[in-house]
């Protein structure tokens, strides 16, 4: 008792045992219940990445069938969510939104959750994977005045999700299927990194046996940071800032500048020091998505140009700092049109089944409440002032 190890930010604590996610940050490997992240991107789709990540085994054809049909059938939110969502400023933040609406869901299944019911477990994450993107969809549908538009169930899941985005009630919506598999890739590329900050928040909610909708809330909140999940949106607004081609060794050498805090967006990592491995992924799709919009997009041309002289520059490989994977991910959904306001609400919508499966891998399991220590180093005891 007394007896504990100093740690701020957890940089060499684990927390738990975990059968999920394994990073070599010093490779570039990032394996999901032993695939690769490369191959899971190119040969499955994202809800087959979620049944592998809750299950632990690729789903077979059968069952990928049955659960991708069940994940259908619980698209729909509760129409009385609908308040909620017209509860909010008109102009208020699509991740406040998406916060308090996924918190309100532990509302309306409070009853049908019972922790140590396997069943009831299966049917949350359904529900969860299933209903996010109309969550989703709705934030943005809400800021801008435009109807909710309803889930189709003849629509693949990234399908669905670009047509309850862009579609209106007035002319059916034209699904592009290169777009619709970029924003399949960009799910699968963030549906899991092990224990950051919003899964480790996730798991520590639900140690103490809360509902799981308001731990998965918990992770939304804490994902919502620029530190996590808001940098693919610090990425295009460092672009913007730089301009044009002619200022990029300008901004290289204040990046280097140790008087200046001045830091390039999406590069390096606390885990990766070789490369991302989901950079890589990003990458050649962010290029398919520009070639089919036929986008000659002048941030892109500053990317790419930044890139290769970053990683021919002695800082950088000295440092070991090489692109991660939001430095694409933010070209790619601003050519798709989507806002940057919503680039970390589409994050949350990748990582529920991440954060989902961490939790219902805890619960399955024998676990304590999570119960950080500290070093106090507050007054001693003194007396109450008297008179
Ligand atoms: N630009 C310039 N210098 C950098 C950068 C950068 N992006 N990143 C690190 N450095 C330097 C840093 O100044 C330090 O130099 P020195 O040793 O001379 O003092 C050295 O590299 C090590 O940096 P660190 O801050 O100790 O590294 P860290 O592991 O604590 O930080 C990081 C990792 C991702 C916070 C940091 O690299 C960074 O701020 N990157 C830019 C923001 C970014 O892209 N974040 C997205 C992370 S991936 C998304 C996610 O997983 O949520």
């Amino acid at each position: 008792e007394g007896v504990f190890t100093y740690d701020p930010g957890f940089v060499s604590t684990a927390a738990c045992e975990s059968k999920i996610t394994y990073i070599d940050g010093a490779n570039g490997i990032l394996l999901h219940r032993g695939y690769p992240i490369q191959e899971l991107a190119e040969n499955s789709d994202y809800l087959e990445v979620c049944y592998l990540l809750l299950n632990g085994e690729l789903p077979t054809k059968e069952q990928g069938e049955v659960f991708k049909d069940t994940v259908k059938h619980h698209t729909m939110i509760h129409d009385q969510m609908r308040h909620f969502f017209s509860g909010f400023r008109r102009d208020a933040h699509p991740m406040a939104i998406m916060c308090g609406v996924v918190g309100a869901l532990s509302a309306f299944y409070h009853d049908q959750m019972d922790v140590n019911n396997e069943e009831q477990r299966q049917i949350t994450a359904h529900r969860l994977v299933a209903k996010m993107p109309t969550i989703a969809a709705w934030c943005y549908k809400y800021a801008n005045g435009q109807p909710f538009i309803y889930p189709r169930n003849d629509l693949n899941y990234s399908e669905n999700f670009l047509q309850m985005m862009f579609g209106n009630p007035c002319e059916e919506y034209k699904v592009n299927p290169i777009l619709a598999k970029a924003m399949d890739k960009i799910f699968i590329l963030h549906a899991d990194h092990e224990q950051n900050a919003s899964t480790s928040t996730v798991r520590l909610a639900g140690s103490t046996g809360a509902n799981p909708y308001a731990c998965i809330a918990s992770g939304i909140a804490a994902l919502w940071g620029p530190a996590h999940g808001g940098a693919n949106e610090a990425v295009l607004d460092m672009l913007a800032e730089i301009g044009d081609e002619s200022n990029i060794e300008r901004f290289i050498e204040k990046a280097k500048d140790k008087n200046d805090p001045f830091r390039l967006m999406g590069f390096g990592h606390r885990v990766y020091k070789n490369f991302d491995p989901r950079a890589k992924v990003m990458r050649e799709t962010c290029h398919e998505v520009l070639n089919e919009l036929g986008i000659d997009d002048p941030l892109l041309r500053i990317a790419q140009r930044l890139e290769k002289i970053a990683l021919e520059d002695e800082y950088f490989i000295e440092r070991k700092l090489f692109p991660n994977v939001d430095f694409y991910s933010g070209i790619i959904l601003k050519a798709m049109g989507i806002p940057t306001s919503m680039f970390t609400v589409i994050f949350a919508l990748s990582r529920t089944i991440g954060w989902y499966s961490h939790w219902n891998e805890m619960v399955s399991g024998s676990f304590r409440i999570g119960r950080p220590r500290q070093l106090y180093t507050g007054s001693n005891q003194r007396d109450y002032p008297k008179g």
